[in-house]
């Protein structure tokens, strides 16, 4: 039996190939292969881990209808096209749960980062242009009993609230399609229209899928919605975000900032006039990347195809 692996993933999933006695094929090299060039190495192998910018689209099953299973090294599958997967009858799966905490993490940083102007600060010093103290430069603003309004309150969302609401005693607010009750038990959280959200957060944290309802929802007319002290922070998906009128906010002072993990497209291209923003801090996806994150995250991927390899249903397969 065999499985390719788009990437090298963590130890802890290649165990799992190697206990269950699973052939693995990892590609190594640093420049990825393409769409084209991974179907067609896909035809000798029965099932994959895919991971990067694959389009896992009708095309893609059709050409690799023979596949046993897929997994994704993610909880996003905004690239899959699952109504192709089940009519090709590939079963696909993602790693959730594990990757909550480190997200978040992920959230809350670029949340304080922006708040504080912290790179900004620190590519002043980096140009000496750390002079001398002046009481009036580099002010940031104040989190404590600010209001947290979170978009899509699901697992990673509520340990972004958990957080905020322990570590600054910020007021929580969501919107969501469904009621999260044990969020609004724990943290008092309560739910709002989206218009309520853009308006009345003073930190808005991005944690939805990227699906045709949220792609480019937050575009000239949500900015212009939310308070000039309000911070944008997003770790979900860069399609959720008009890029361009989120520049055209931040130059026009809509909103005070933005703290962003994931951009459209990625990666983001070096004279991305976002990187020069004195409230915006850009980070490169790295979301789930920790070391015990990504091992765990190899593990269930690595679950995903063993359990249909040896006759047994895909633990966190998509449906
Ligand atoms: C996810 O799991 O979806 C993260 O964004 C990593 O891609």
């Amino acid at each position: 039996m065999k499985v390719f692996i788009t990437k090298p993933i963590a130890e802890r999933g290649m165990g799992v190939f190697k206990k269950a006695h699973i052939d693995v094929t990892v590609w190594k090299q640093r420049k990825a292969l393409s769409q084209d060039e991974l179907i067609q190495k896909l035809q000798k192998y029965e099932a994959a881990i895919c991971i990067g910018k694959y389009r896992l689209d009708e095309n893609f099953f059709s050409k690799c209808s023979h596949l046993k299973a897929v997994s994704l090294l993610s909880v996003g599958y905004d690239n899959v096209d699952i109504a192709a997967a089940k009519k090709w009858n590939v079963p696909v799966g993602n790693t959730p749960g594990v990757l909550s905490k480190a997200t978040a993490d992920t959230a809350f940083l670029l949340m304080q980062m922006v708040a504080r102007k912290a790179i900004y600060s620190y590519r002043m010093i980096l140009e000496n242009q750390w002079v001398e103290r002046n009481p009036m430069d580099n002010l940031g603003i104040d989190l404590d009993g600010k209001t947290l309004g979170i978009f899509g309150l699901g697992r990673i969302g509520f340990e972004m609230a958990k957080m905020c609401q322990r570590t600054f005693g910020m007021n929580i607010i969501y919107y969501n399609r469904s009621r999260n009750e044990e969020a609004e038990n724990e943290l008092g959280a309560k739910k709002v229209s989206f218009d309520k959200l853009l308006q009345t957060s003073d930190v808005i944290s991005i944690h939805s899928a990227l699906t045709s309802e949220t792609k480019n929802l937050f575009d000239k007319t949500a900015f212009e919605k939310m308070k000039p002290t309000s911070i944008f922070v997003n770790t979900s998906r860069g399609g959720v975000v008009d890029e361009k009128a989120l520049i055209a906010a931040l130059k026009k002072k809509t909103i005070w900032g933005a703290g962003l993990d994931v951009t459209n497209p990625e990666p983001m291209k070096s004279n991305n006039p976002l990187l020069k923003m004195e409230t915006v801090a850009v980070l490169p996806h790295i979301g789930s990347a920790t070391v015990e994150t990504r091992s765990e995250m190899s593990r269930l991927a690595a679950e995903n195809v063993t359990a249909v390899l040896v006759g047994k249903t895909m633990p966190n397969q998509i449906k």
